[in-house]
């Protein structure tokens, strides 16, 4: 038996927020946030974030022409859940038109989906499912402080999702390593969201801004994922010269810059795309996973690394074969509708929200 992904699709909301959007509204610039990140834009959504997931699922399913009755458990990678209750997976359900199916939520952050990808090629593999529709996005937009320039030019909203299913072929995970130190924990944190809420005054709102500590995250991110990668390397008994393509979380370009160096692995094959779309968090990996299928540079049979790090502080790294089909068996039209309001009239949305 076989393990492998057969479906891949994204979902970026069109509103695109620009660096000179930013320098609109904060007292930063193009040039600062290019230089120590990467990003030059990243996208704003309206629609809530199981109807952007619905999207990115609706093109897998497409891609590997599978009915969505046949769909045995959807997992929803995301730290920012449209509801604590229902999860935002069975809405993702839901809207496929899928009654029966297994659905949940989890949350590892920025590493939710290679989280999600070892528990969803493990539950398969032990025979609990025949295949997983596994979905990573975020509407972080929603949980900005857009009036903290540290924070705010560093994310953006979209989604990925990818179909895991049992085939008949030898591919396989050949490894995965997960870790969370919580001992670093508050370097990034959401702070009253959940059952420590304890909101005196309404204006201070209830999950105002992210607080973070960047040169810890920035130090750990680099030093967790090299040894990830090199661990993950080790066990599936690969080189850095066997592995075609890292398909890293994207967080900022100099992160994966000093990750790539410390672990010898050449830039040209990792997949860089935060410069379009900024930090999605869990749903950064399957959008990028996605834009390569695209693109042509994943390859029937390539080995690929994901790599992630993110709040918790969590931490993962795994390597899969690709099996044996790269293009999609069929496309799907889906899209999120046009809100009709650029992205900085959807920010201000948010800003009137909060005062
Ligand atoms: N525009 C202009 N200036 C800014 C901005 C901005 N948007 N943000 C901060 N600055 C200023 C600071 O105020 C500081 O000014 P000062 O020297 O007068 O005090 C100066 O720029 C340098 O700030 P640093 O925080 O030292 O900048 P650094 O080079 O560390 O870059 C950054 C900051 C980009 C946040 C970096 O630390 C980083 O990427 N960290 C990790 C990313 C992260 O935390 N992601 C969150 C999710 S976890 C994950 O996905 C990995």
């Amino acid at each position: 038996m076989g393990i492998e992904i057969t479906g891949w699709g994204k979902c970026t909301p069109s509103a695109v927020l620009t660096n000179s959007d930013l320098e609109s509204i904060l007292d930063t610039d193009d040039e600062w946030i290019t230089t120590r990140t990467g990003v030059k834009q990243r996208r704003i959504a309206e629609a809530p974030l199981s109807e952007i997931g619905t999207i990115a699922a609706k093109h897998a399913l497409a891609a590997a022409d599978k009915d969505p009755n046949e769909i045995d458990a959807v997992m929803m990678a995301t730290c920012t859940p449209e509801f604590l209750i229902p999860s935002t997976a069975s809405r993702v359900q839901m809207n496929i038109g899928n009654n029966t199916a297994a659905a949940f939520d989890f949350n590892s952050a920025c590493s939710g989906f290679v989280y999600g990808l070892t528990t969803a090629y493990s539950m398969i593999h032990s025979g609990i499912f025949n295949n997983v529709l596994l979905v990573g996005g975020e509407k972080v937009s929603y949980f900005l402080d857009w009036t903290a320039r540290d924070t705010a030019v560093l994310f953006g909203d979209g989604a990925g999702a990818v179909l895991i299913e049992k085939t008949n072929t030898d591919s396989k995970l050949h490894s995965s390593k997960m870790t969370c130190d919580p001992f670093l924990g508050e370097a990034l944190m959401l702070k009253n969201f959940g059952t420590s809420m304890e909101i005196k005054d309404p204006k201070e709102g209830y999950f105002f801004g992210i607080s973070f500590e960047g040169q810890e995250i920035f130090k750990n991110a680099v030093k967790t994922m090299a040894r990830l990668a090199e661990e993950a390397l080790e066990e599936s008994g690969l080189s850095v010269d066997d592995i075609d393509l890292c398909i890293p979380h994207q967080a900022n370009r100099r992160i994966l810059e000093a990750t790539a160096k410390r672990c010898n692995f050449p830039m040209e094959k990792m997949i860089i795309n935060l410069d379009q779309y900024g930090n999605t968090s869990a749903g950064s990996i399957p959008i990028a996973l996605t834009e390569a299928l695209d693109e042509g540079k994943v390859k029937p049979n390539s080995k690929i690394l994901f790599l992630a790090f993110g709040g918790g502080l969590t931490g993962a790294a795994a390597v899969i074969d690709w099996g044996g089909r790269s293009h999609a068996l069929k496309t799907s039209n889906e899209q999120l509708p046009d809100s009709g309001k650029t992205a900085l009239e959807l920010v201000q949305d948010i800003l009137n929200m909060y005062q």
